[in-house]
């Protein structure tokens, strides 16, 4: 008999492809009735490929050994109560380094240059009747990384192609990183003409991105966020970006997506996309394939590829 395994939301198409081949796939938004469906298939479950797994969803799966996160970040798991029953919790990491930095540069390029406003201008027939407004640029700016892990680590070195100055915050000093390290992050954003947030989610981050950090940025200061909408003081950076008190913002996520403040759909200042971060064919493929490959490894009993816990 396939092991049993839940999924919640559509996966990446890789995921979708493949783990039929290998398990029995109860889709729960699928479900008409999803409390009814997991009451009836939860104790078979042994595996789980989802980004969102907390004590009311785990509490139907008592047999459950793995969940798959089909994304690098597992904020949405609850990780603590995965070890306390020793679950085993496995992520994305890496496949998708170059896509989210890669989207990160162009969000900054859009922002700086005005890009989507431009572009309306065209469209509009306004060039015409006058020329676009001048712009900025990045060259030569200093850019405040929050977050120098693998994707930080990589929008660091497009940066510095486009002749930025790079310095970042963290947790840690990394003594083997070419760039200046501050500890504390209202220094950094202070000393930066441009903020790009891509820390983990969760907890130990909320809120980081706090009135005083986008204060110190200032109004001729840029945020870009392509981490988490937690991270950032959400109703202070609308009202900020209104004011004219931050200068400019790049977002790529929000607090409650797909919802975005309605303030923001109205300010020529704000680039915004919709969580686009890794999402290209090669990237999504990639991590699709990484899901099923730790499912196969943990129910083949082989070391799971990339596991969180
Ligand atoms: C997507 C992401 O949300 O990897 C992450 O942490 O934020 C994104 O790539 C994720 O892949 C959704 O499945």
């Amino acid at each position: 008999m396939p092991v049993e395994i839940l999924t919640t939301n559509p996966l990446h198409r890789t995921a979708e492809e493949k783990l039929p081949a290998h398990f029995t796939v109860h889709k729960l938004h699928e479900a008409p009735e999803p409390a009814a469906f997991l009451a009836e298939i939860g104790g078979r479950v042994r595996g789980a490929a989802t980004g969102s797994a907390d004590e009311k969803l785990l509490a139907y799966l008592p047999n459950l050994e793995i969940i798959a996160n089909p994304g690098v970040g597992y904020d949405g798991i609850d990780v603590e109560a995965c070890a306390s029953r020793g679950i085993r919790v496995t992520n994305t990491p890496d496949v998708l380094n170059d896509a989210v930095a890669e989207i990160t540069i162009g969000l900054m390029v859009a922002l700086s240059r005005r890009l989507v406003a431009a572009d309306r201008h065209v469209r509009e027939g306004r060039w015409a009747f006058g020329t676009y407004p001048l712009t900025g640029e990045l060259t030569g700016k200093t850019v405040g990384i929050v977050g120098l892990g693998r994707i930080g680590k990589e929008i660091a070195v497009r940066c510095q192609a486009m002749k930025m100055r790079v310095i970042y915050f963290g947790r840690h000093r990394q003594p083997h990183q070419p760039y200046v390290y501050y500890s504390e992050l209202v220094d950094m954003a202070r000393d930066s003409d441009w903020l790009v947030v891509i820390a983990p989610g969760g907890a130990a981050t909320s809120g980081i991105v706090s009135r005083p950090v986008m204060q110190a940025l200032g109004p001729q200061g840029s945020l870009v966020n392509m981490a988490r909408g937690s991270l950032v003081e959400e109703p202070a950076m609308v009202e900020m970006l209104a004011s004219g008190a931050l200068g400019g913002a790049a977002l790529d996520v929000f607090e409650n997506e797909p919802a975005v403040p309605a303030a923001l759909l109205e300010m020529d200042n704000v680039v915004l996309s919709p969580h686009q971060g890794s999402a290209t064919g090669k990237t999504r493929d990639a991590m699709g394939d990484l899901v099923v490959a730790n499912l196969l490894a943990h129910f083949e009993g082989r070391p799971l590829l990339t596991p969180v816990v």
